[in-house]
């Protein structure tokens, strides 16, 4: 193995610190206390595994942090009905709804219920939309803001570089393309946009000086789809059979790890790489939109703690 590992848990730690710290800052100026709503529909074991991890995060840091887990068999309007609640609630500042969402329900419906000045996720599609023609004043999706801090933060500055971002969803791959494309930091990149039904995209990931996979499938990009030298960024987390294990399976990413690790100058691991920025720029996310709301002339009202008899801060 020659590529130099990328430590996610390491730099996560180092974005939360800077989240503690500034959920004192806006403490000490403002008397608030962040607060993030979380949102699990159903019984999806790795979505309350994850919505359970963001919670912890968020108490850890000093954050309030408030979850409400809804049954599988629960309507959209019921659902709907809660966001409104939430987003009129001056305690929380900041609201995610775990996704996927049990198919009675429509994602869309739900995403654009949600007050697009406490929206963590950056799902809106006000906010997706003004993320996408370049404005720098957005919530940015966690998993690629995510990306970019790594990338950062052990000296690969995207800027002047070809990124190729395989994968289209929602929740990575799109917004990974309009945050490299952006002008600024962690931007100027020149993006090329890659997915499942591009034809030979071996030949276009080898393009790549980053190369950043979110396809959702195991072991998708083998040694022979990198250049020499490249850095790999692997979003995917994929649970396979492993008999060996305690618990049945364990986690790969969409990267052929060690067969990559040959090529690549330097690549994250799954787990223990682009995971947990996601859930520090949460985290991050919620701090942002909580001095946002508070500030003044801001259309949300916020109440003081003194004025907040009794209640746990
Ligand atoms: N499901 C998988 N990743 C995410 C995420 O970043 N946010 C939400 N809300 N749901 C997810």
């Amino acid at each position: 193995m020659s590529a130099r590992l990328i430590d996610g848990n390491r730099i996560a730690l180092e974005v939360m610190e800077e989240v503690r710290a500034g959920v004192g800052g806006l403490h000490a100026e403002r008397g608030v206390v962040p607060g993030l709503a979380t949102v699990l529909v159903g019984d999806d074991p790795a979505s309350h595994v994850y919505v359970d991890m963001k919670n912890r995060d968020a108490r850890e840091l000093g954050l309030l942090s408030r979850q409400t887990t809804l049954s599988a068999s629960t309507e959209e309007a019921e659902l709907l009905a809660l966001v409104r609640r939430l987003n009129a609630e001056t305690d929380i500042h900041g609201i995610l709804v775990q996704l996927p969402l049990p198919v009675q329900i429509g994602e869309d419906r739900v995403l654009q219920a949600i007050d697009p000045a406490k929206d963590v996720d950056g799902f809106h599609p006000v906010n997706a939309g003004r993320l996408a023609t370049g404005a720098l004043d957005v919530p940015v999706p966690c998993t690629p803001q995510g990306v970019v801090e790594l990338l950062l933060r052990t000296g690969h500055d995207p800027s002047g570089k070809h990124c190729v971002v395989v994968g289209r969803s929602k929740i990575v791959g799109r917004p990974m393309a309009s945050l490299l494309l952006r002008k600024g930091r962690g931007g100027d990149a020149t993006v090329t946009v890659a997915h499942s039904r591009t034809p030979e995209l071996g030949k276009v990931t080898r393009r790549a000086d980053i190369l950043i996979v979110a396809i959702g499938r195991p072991y998708a990009v083998t040694r022979d789809m990198v250049k020499p030298g490249a850095v790999v960024v692997d979003v995917g987390v994929n649970r396979i059979d492993d008999p060996s294990r305690k618990t049945g399976y364990r986690l790969v990413g969409d990267v052929a790890f060690e067969e990559v690790c040959e090529v690549a100058s330097a690549i994250t691991p799954v787990p223990g790489g682009v995971g947990p920025m996601t859930r520090a720029l949460l985290m991050s996310n919620t701090l942002a939109a909580a001095w946002a709301l508070t500030a003044d002339g801001a259309a949300h009202q916020v109440r003081k703690p003194m004025e907040d008899a009794g209640a746990e801060r």
